[in-house]
C-alpha cells in the first residue's frame, strides 16, 4: 500500500473544538479500520488516505516514544490509558489531544480491536505536559528511550505518582479535584473522562 508522505511539521496550533470528540478504531497492531468525520477534519486527511494506514501516520516528532512505548503496554494488557498526546495534521501543523481507549476482545480474551477517542485537553495542561516530554525527547535523543524511561520514571517517582494520576491531576481543575473519599470513590467508577466533560 502507499505509504504517506509526511509533512514537515510547523508551529501553528489547531484548536479544537472543546465540544467534539475525535474518533478511531484500529486493528490489534494499530491499521486504522476506521475515523469519524472530525477526525478526517482536523488531521486533514480523507478516509481513502488514513482507512487502512498504521496511526503513526499522525505522529508527531516532539512526541517522546516512551509514551507510546507505555500506551501499548497498558493496551496489550487490555488497560484504558489517558495520554496527553500531540499529534502532526498532514499540512504539518499540530494538535493536543487527551485520550481515552476501549479494548474489544472475542469470547477468548484476543484483542479484536481498539476504539480510541480524543477530546481538546485543558489549555494550561498542554504547557506542563510540552515542557515534561520536551526534556524526555532531549534524554531519549542523546542517551536513548530505556534512559528517557528511567527519567519519567524517576520524575513521576517524586511526585508519588503514576503516569495517569499525573495526567489526572494536571487535567483536573481545582473545582473539579475531589473533596472527600466518598467522592473521590464516586469519580474513580465514574472515570477521568467522564469528570472532565461532565
Ligand atoms: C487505537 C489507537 C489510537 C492511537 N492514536 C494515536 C494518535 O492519536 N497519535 C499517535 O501519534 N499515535 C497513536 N497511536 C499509537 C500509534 O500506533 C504509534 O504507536 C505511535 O504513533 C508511535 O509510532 P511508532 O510506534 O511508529 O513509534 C494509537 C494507537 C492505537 C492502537
Amino acid at each position: 500500500m502507499k505509504t504517506l508522505k509526511r509533512p514537515e511539521p510547523i508551529n501553528v496550533e489547531i484548536m479544537l473544538d472543546p465540544k467534539k470528540t475525535i474518533m478511531s478504531k484500529t486493528d490489534p497492531k494499530g491499521i486504522i479500520e476506521y475515523a469519524n468525520d472530525y477526525f478526517m477534519e482536523i488531521c486533514g486527511y480523507e478516509e481513502h488516505e488514513l482507512i487502512g494506514q498504521p496511526h503513526n501516520v499522525i505522529r508527531h516528532p516532539d512526541m517522546p516514544k516512551v509514551i507510546f512505548k507505555w500506551l501499548w503496554q497498558r493496551l496489550n494488557a487490555k488497560e484504558n490509558i489517558h495520554a496527553l498526546v500531540k499529534n502532526l495534521a498532514k499540512d504539518g501543523r499540530y494538535y493536543w489531544v487527551i485520550t481515552d481507549f476501549e479494548v474489544k476482545q472475542d469470547e477468548s480474551g484476543e484483542i479484536t480491536s481498539f476504539f480510541a477517542r480524543r477530546k481538546a485537553p485543558p489549555r494550561d495542561t498542554i504547557e506542563k505536559v510540552s515542557e515534561l516530554y520536551r526534556k524526555i525527547l532531549s534524554i531519549e535523543q542523546a542517551r536513548g528511550v530505556e534512559v528517557a524511561e528511567k527519567y519519567l520514571i524517576g520524575y513521576l517517582e517524586e511526585k508519588e505518582m503514576t503516569y495517569d494520576e499525573f495526567i489526572e491531576d494536571i487535567c483536573l481543575t481545582e473545582t473539579k479535584k475531589p473533596v472527600d473519599l466518598k467522592e473521590l470513590q464516586y469519580y474513580k467508577r465514574k472515570g477521568l473522562f467522564v469528570r472532565m466533560f461532565r
